[in-house]
């Protein structure tokens, strides 16, 4: 066994989560006929990947642009075109107060958290420690392992409301946030992975105010919300300002491939992120600029998410939606109301297994879904909840996720009626 630092052992050593992704990859490719309703990936929507194609095309096409791209390193702060193109799009569209400086793009939005989770957490030059709040539990699983040291993390459990029989909402629970020296930055997805939830404009105004009377940066991981892609189905308003930091992506555009993030915060900021991919990797890759560059200078990029890539995935939710309260009725259980994303986040309250050997019964049923217990990064106190719920992605074909459904609906009748 080879011996490893610290840093080593918290970045490269198996944890949980990443046995239970290392499952989801294996099966996949070595179970035959797998239901897969566990990943992220986003729906291959034809529509909107002959865009992709003709892009890629055009690219080919025209004179020596494509060996420009994969010819040279953009700047750490990664492509200026694509960046100017990003920078006009959200001025026009969302009426930031944006200029290019305010934009870096990252490999995919995920090392976007890395970086910033160990910038504003961690050990600081006075020898304090601040820590990442997450004032509404659960939250993105891919969150659990960027800390570089120990406890990065502090989550709040929500105020959780009931909408009819079926639906519940969570909320945050203001009562229970206390911003104290000890939290160096607010952290939230919206829409939320793995709830489909979106915070009301009221509760992000509200932690918009709390982080900047604290000092500390607001960061909203806007992966699936608006201008694109735009996978978000209620009324909300998305902001930005100097203390706040934007982060997007071209994945659940269908683009997860070629990793392309974008942080949109205050010039200081980006000139930190600038400076951290040089070090990690000289510069974000730049295919994914490249390709998407004139989609966006030609609102093509804002028309498909708003046409196409989310009727789609509106159509998908109800369909799903449908088939989770005919399949499991006569069980007392919630769905979180659907608002954005692509899951359903199950709820089997007083459920006799746990989420992980409910997981693990649906695997031998050649089912895939994410066990809840991994969406609570920070949330150490114990809460039956956590245990109670899995993730269903519905993004993929709709044979695939009626046929996971019912034997979801099964599983999980089976283990009440055998309690
Ligand atoms: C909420 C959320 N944030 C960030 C990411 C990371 O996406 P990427 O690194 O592909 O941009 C994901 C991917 O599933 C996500 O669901």
């Amino acid at each position: 066994m080879v011996r490893v630092s610290r840093f080593g052992q918290r970045i490269a050593v198996v944890s949980g989560i990443g046995q239970v992704m290392d499952d989801l990859g294996a099966a996949l490719s070595e179970i035959e006929d797998i239901l897969m309703l566990g990943g992220g990936n986003p729906a291959h929507i034809p529509e909107v990947q002959q865009h992709f194609r003709a892009s890629m095309e055009e690219l080919l096409g025209n004179g020596r642009e494509f060996e420009r791209a994969i010819g040279n390193y953009d700047p750490p702060q990664g492509n200026k075109q694509f960046i100017e193109a990003v920078s006009a799009s959200l001025r026009d569209e969302l009426g930031w107060d944006i200029k290019p400086e305010n934009i870096a793009l990252t490999t995919g939005s995920q090392s976007a958290f890395f970086i910033l989770f160990n910038i504003f957490g961690g050990v600081f030059e006075d020898g304090t420690t601040k820590k990442i709040l997450f004032p509404l539990a659960p939250e993105y699983i891919g969150y659990c392992d960027v800390g570089l040291t120990a406890d990065l993390f502090i989550a709040t459990k929500p105020d959780i409301r009931h909408v009819d029989n079926h639906i519940f909402k969570y909320y945050v629970d203001f009562d229970r946030i206390n911003i104290t020296d000890e939290i160096g930055a607010v952290c939230i997805s919206r829409p939320t992975n793995p709830t489909g939830n979106v915070l009301t404009d009221s509760e992000v105004e509200k932690l918009s105010e709390l982080a900047r009377a604290n000092n500390i940066p607001l960061i909203i991981d806007n992966a699936y919300g608006a201008p694109f892609p735009g996978i978000i189905f209620t009324e909300a308003n998305p902001i930005w300002n100097e203390n706040t930091i934007v982060c997007m992506s071209l994945s659940k555009l269908g683009l997860p491939a070629t990793r392309t993030g974008i942080v949109i915060a205050n010039e200081e900021i980006i000139a930190m992120i600038s400076r951290t991919n040089a070090v990690m990797s000289l510069a974000p890759g730049g295919m994914g600029a490249a390709m998407a560059t004139g989609l966006i200078r030609d609102g093509k990029i804002i028309d498909l998410s708003r046409n196409v890539i989310k009727p789609f995935y509106q159509k998908r939710v109800q369909q799903a939606l449908e088939l989770v309260l005919e399949e499991l009725d006569g069980v007392d259980f919630h769905v979180h109301k659907p608002e954005g994303a692509f899951f359903l986040w199950l709820w089997f309250p007083n459920l006799p297994i746990t989420d992980m050997q409910l997981y693990e019964r649906l695997k031998e049923r050649k089912v895939l879904v994410v066990p809840g217990c991994y969406f609570f990064p920070g949330l150490k106190e114990p809460w039956r909840h956590k245990n109670e719920c899995i993730r269903v992605n519905y993004a993929q074909d709709e044979k695939t996720v009626t046929a996971g459904m019912k034997i979801i609906a099964e599983e999980v009748k089976r283990a009440y009626n055998a309690a």
